[in-house]
């Protein structure tokens, strides 16, 4: 029988750099595929007009994801997510979790045009390690990496050569 694609689980706050990074690592893992919070829209259940993004309900987005492994036939799913640490599937390999320093965080979100109570609410987060936690109170083999001096590409090699590791087990 086939066997099913392997999940990399990317989590962080926003500015952390999931969306640079995965698209860097997608670039050296062959037959890969990127979802984001939104790619499975089942999960979607509503709208949050005060940080303006929408809501996903994580159990529908896990039902959904072993569906779509079912559907197609990708080596590598990379998920990168806010909530990517609480999904829950037995083909995930690893989540890499993603930490910058508050200096740097503040300087990349404020780039972005976020308000200042949408950068205090994500520097706190980020303070708690808000991610980190949810990702090794569900996740098997979590890893943490500093984004703060790093590249995206830089990063993504760090997660490669960390996939290597954990494959070759
Ligand atoms: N390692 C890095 N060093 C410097 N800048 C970075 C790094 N990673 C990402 N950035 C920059 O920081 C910003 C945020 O990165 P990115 O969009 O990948 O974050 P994200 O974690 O996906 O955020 P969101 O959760 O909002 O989607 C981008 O402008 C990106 O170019
Ligand atoms: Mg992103």
């Amino acid at each position: 029988m086939r066997e099913l694609s392997k999940i990399i689980l990317i989590t962080g706050v926003p500015g952390t750099g999931k969306s640079a990074v995965s698209i860097k690592l997608k670039k050296n893992l062959k037959n890969s595929v990127i979802l984001t919070s939104e790619s499975l829209k089942k999960a979607i259940i509503g709208y949050d007009k005060k940080r303006k993004c929408k809501i996903i309900d994580v159990k529908i987005y896990s039902k959904e994801l072993s569906k779509f492994m079912k559907k197609y036939h990708w080596d590598y799913i990379i998920i990168e997510s806010l909530f990517a640490g609480k999904i829950k599937n037995k083909n995930v390999i690893t989540c890499f979790v993603l930490r910058t320093n508050e200096k740097e965080l503040i300087k990349r979100l404020k780039k972005r045009g976020y308000s200042q109570e949408k950068i205090k609410e994500n520097v706190e987060a980020e303070l708690c390690n808000y991610c980190g936690q949810e990702a090794f109170e569900n996740q098997k083999n979590v890893i943490e990496i500093d984004t703060t001096k790093l590249s995206a590409k830089k990063t993504s090699i760090k997660c490669l050569e960390f996939l290597k590791k954990i494959e070759k087990k």
